[in-house]
């Protein structure tokens, strides 16, 4: 696939799973956690989704429009290893959705930060919480959901925490 064909498949995966992920957690009070930043496209649409729920993004810096920037409150800066365990010291377990998008062209680091990402998430996240992934994580007490039809050009990924532990 090209990479103009690539980018758009991609992002119709998105916007499909975070519509699909708004639908999963209807009934779940919590926060939402978005893992990458980024130039804000997917923060903007989880603004969209959520207006009244509390939104916290996560980047290692900041880069997206200031119209886009979360509040200073609502933003952890630096390495995802490190923030979110400050999230966690912060929020401690309560977030009923989180997005992580942080893939690049290199599978072995995304592998690498995926799995270092996925344990610490799961301490944020409440039971029955939804986690939606552009890279797949293996958590003990997650269970994967199917995802969107728009994901067969673009693979997405969508979890269930169990987890109470
Ligand atoms: C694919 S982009 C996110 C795109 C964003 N969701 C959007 O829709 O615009 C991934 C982001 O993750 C950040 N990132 C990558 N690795 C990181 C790490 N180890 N710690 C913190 N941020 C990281 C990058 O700075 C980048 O902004």
């Amino acid at each position: 696939m090209d990479f103009l064909s690539r980018m758009i498949a991609r992002l119709e995966a998105q916007k499909a799973c975070l519509d699909h992920a708004a639908a999963l957690i209807t009934d779940l009070p919590g926060a939402v956690l978005e893992v990458g930043l980024g130039k804000g496209r997917t923060y903007d649409r989880l603004r969209t989704l959520f207006a009244q729920r509390a939104i916290y993004a996560f980047d290692r810096e900041v880069h997206c429009a200031a119209r886009l920037r979360p509040a200073d409150d609502r933003l952890f800066v630096g390495d995802f290893r490190d923030s979110l365990r400050v999230a966690f010291e912060h929020l401690g377990r309560s977030a009923a959705l989180a997005h992580v998008d942080l893939g690049t062209e290199d599978a072995a680091r995304d592998r690498a930060l995926a799995d270092a990402v996925a344990p610490l998430l799961d301490r944020l996240v409440l039971p029955g919480g939804v986690v939606v992934s552009d890279r797949p994580m293996q958590v003990p007490g997650w269970r994967a959901l199917p995802t969107p039809a728009q994901t067969e050009a673009f693979a997405y990924y969508l979890y269930r925490s169990a987890s109470a532990g």
